[in-house]
């Protein structure tokens, strides 16, 4: 089974990293290597870029600022870290990719989709996943699930409620716009059922 380059994407609370874990392990136990790794972050620069962005006040940073601030820390991210291990025929699941730029900076912060996704190609060389689960749940049963975890990169969680709108409603369209890459997961249930879910999608 040659690698393939997996991303998970949602809103705040959405379980996604606890599914990315569980895919993982599970692609190891079939003998798979698997770099887990997560945006923005997944390099010492790129997890220094990240304590930037999700500390702080929420108007901390202009959507622009952080549209380039999210973009830096990718660029590091699939340069030394997400292309060598592609190469080498690894898997690679991320926690988050540019669908979080395009739902975040773009839906949530009113930057146009078309630049966003522009920027990407330049700073990636026009790297995108193979296959991108998106985890759909209300943002209000999100955010509490964030906040019960007692989250301290909590800037995000922060914004207001039409914020977490409009990112919510990015990724419930998301499997529409790339009906081939992007696949929707119901993620109000069991974790077991939607790890059983992801492990079919991907043949593990
Ligand atoms: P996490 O909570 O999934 O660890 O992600 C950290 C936060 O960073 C999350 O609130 C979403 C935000 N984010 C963006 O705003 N733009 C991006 O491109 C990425 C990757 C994350």
């Amino acid at each position: 089974m040659a690698g393939r380059f997996i991303t998970l994407e949602g809103g705040e609370g959405s379980g996604k990293s606890t599914q990315a874990r569980l895919l993982a392990d599970r692609l190891r136990g079939a003998g798979q290597t698997v770099v887990l790794t997560r945006e923005p972050g997944g390099t010492p620069g790129a997890e220094s870029v990240r304590a930037l962005l999700v500390n702080g006040d929420t108007d901390r940073w202009s959507p622009w600022a952080e549209a380039c601030l999210v973009n830096a820390a990718r660029a590091d991210h699939v340069e030394r870290v997400i292309r060598p291990a592609l190469a080498r025929g690894h898997w690679v699941i991320c926690d988050r990719f540019v669908d979080s730029t395009r739902a975040y900076q773009g839906a949530g912060k009113g930057l146009d989709d078309a630049d966003l996704c522009s920027l990407h190609e330049k700073v990636t060389g026009d790297l995108w996943p193979d296959l991108t689960l998106v985890f759909i749940l209300e943002p209000a049963q999100g955010l509490a699930r964030a906040g019960a975890r007692g989250a301290t990169e909590a800037r995000f969680e922060g914004h207001d409620a039409g914020f977490h709108e409009r990112v919510s409603a990015f990724f419930a369209g998301l499997s529409r716009l790339h009906p081939v890459r992007c696949h929707s997961i119901a993620a109000d249930r069991p974790v077991e059922t939607i790890a059983a879910e992801i492990a079919a999608l991907v043949g593990a």
